[in-house]
């Protein structure tokens, strides 16, 4: 096989601050679509890309984390839906299907294949594997179930609530029979999240000056669970409205990961007055459910019992602002890039 044209986007610098389109650049090179015998390797076309807030963090030059920086002058990385093209791995053949980390380019070598997984079902949407049915969604199913320790009829607050992870986290609690109160950054959003995704209420918090007040008025009784996706003054005034034995799952902090200060969080004492749990947790964590999710979450969808809503940019040089944009809510849904067709 011949040499084809690779369209790449680039990480160019470790970057402070909210990022910018300008912190990444598209690059055309060449790829040979084959594979080095003996290097285990697998070679893919790109077909799907998710926009993930976690990136941020890899553009920090020091990161004490779960994974390690970008490189500057690379190709970002990210999850991925790709097809199979070459493969000198005995796990993977030209033709599968796969989802996994790759790099935002239109085709990817890769060797670190051991988190791939190939996708089964071919009658559900290809791009549903980097969000309902890939690591957003997973993320949602077990901080939600693993994490929470729900009950039926307990009183769930969700923040980033229309997004990736949130949207999931209050249908699976709607379901659970538990009553559930979304915080999402707009008046559309706030409409799906109420007309569409069937919370119980919603609201705009860019529209609220006392967060504090806004949940005392969903919440009279307090809050059991509080699935915290922003971290930040939603997770404080969070704090002061938990009942008693409340639970809180830190799964992210959008709204402090590019501040080079963190905010500071002043309710902590509630810890102890109200013996409230407080857990961070990364899905990775839970993978040994991961085929109990798939199951449970495929059925679910099948049969109608969840909706799932994506932001579908096209084309791989709409990447950059697209990932931009999560950090200003621009996204409506699961953030996704489409690449190419099969
Ligand atoms: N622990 C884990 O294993 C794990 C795994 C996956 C994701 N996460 C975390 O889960 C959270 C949600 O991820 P996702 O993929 O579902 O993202 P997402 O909600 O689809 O997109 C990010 C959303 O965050 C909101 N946001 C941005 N800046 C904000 C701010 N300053 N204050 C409040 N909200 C802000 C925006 O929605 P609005 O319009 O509503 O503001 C934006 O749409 C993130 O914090 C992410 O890091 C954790």
């Amino acid at each position: 096989m011949g040499e084809v044209r690779n369209k790449q986007i680039i990480f160019n610098n470790f970057i402070t601050g909210v990022p910018k389109e300008t912190d990444m650049g598209l690059k055309e090179g060449k790829i040979k679509l084959e594979v080095p015998q003996g290097s285990g390797a697998v070679l893919v076309k790109n077909l799907y890309l998710s926009c993930d807030p976690f990136m941020r963090g890899r553009m920090r030059e020091y990161y004490d984390s779960y994974i390690p920086p970008f490189v500057p002058g690379s190709a970002v990385e990210g999850f991925g839906v790709s097809k199979v093209v070459a493969s000198d791995n005995t796990n993977f053949k030209a033709g599968d299907l796969v989802s996994g980390i790759t790099g935002w380019e239109e085709y990817s070598l890769i060797q670190r294949t051991q988190q791939w997984r190939k996708i089964q079902q071919a009658d559900i949407p290809l791009s549903y594997y980097v969000g309902l049915l890939g690591m957003p969604g997973f993320t949602a199913y077990a901080g939600f179930y693993e994490v929470c320790s729900p009950k039926k009829g307990e009183c769930v607050f969700v923040s980033a609530a229309s997004g990736a992870v949130g949207q999931l986290v209050g249908q699976l609690a709607k379901l659970y029979g538990c009553y559930v109160v979304g915080s999402a950054g707009s008046k559309q959003k706030v409409d799906l999240l109420k007309n569409k995704l069937g919370f119980d209420e919603a609201f705009n918090y860019k529209e609220e000056s006392d967060f504090d007040a806004a949940l005392k008025r969903y919440f009279p009784q307090g809050i059991d669970i509080y699935f915290d996706n922003v971290g930040g003054t939603m997770l404080d005034a969070a704090l002061l409205n938990m009942k008693i034995h409340g639970r809180i799952a830190i799964c992210g902090m959008v709204s402090e990961q590019s501040l080079s200060e963190p905010k500071g969080i002043h309710n902590l004492y509630m810890l102890i007055t109200k013996r409230i749990t407080m857990k961070g947790f990364l899905q990775s964590d839970y993978l040994h459910i991961f085929p109990k999710f798939l199951e449970q979450i495929v059925s679910d969808y099948k049969e109608g019992k969840i909706v799932y809503i994506e932001d579908m940019n096209e084309g791989l040089e709409s990447a950059p602002a697209a990932f931009v944009g999560l950090f200003s809510g621009k996204n409506v849904g699961k953030q996704v890039i489409h690449v190419a067709n099969e």
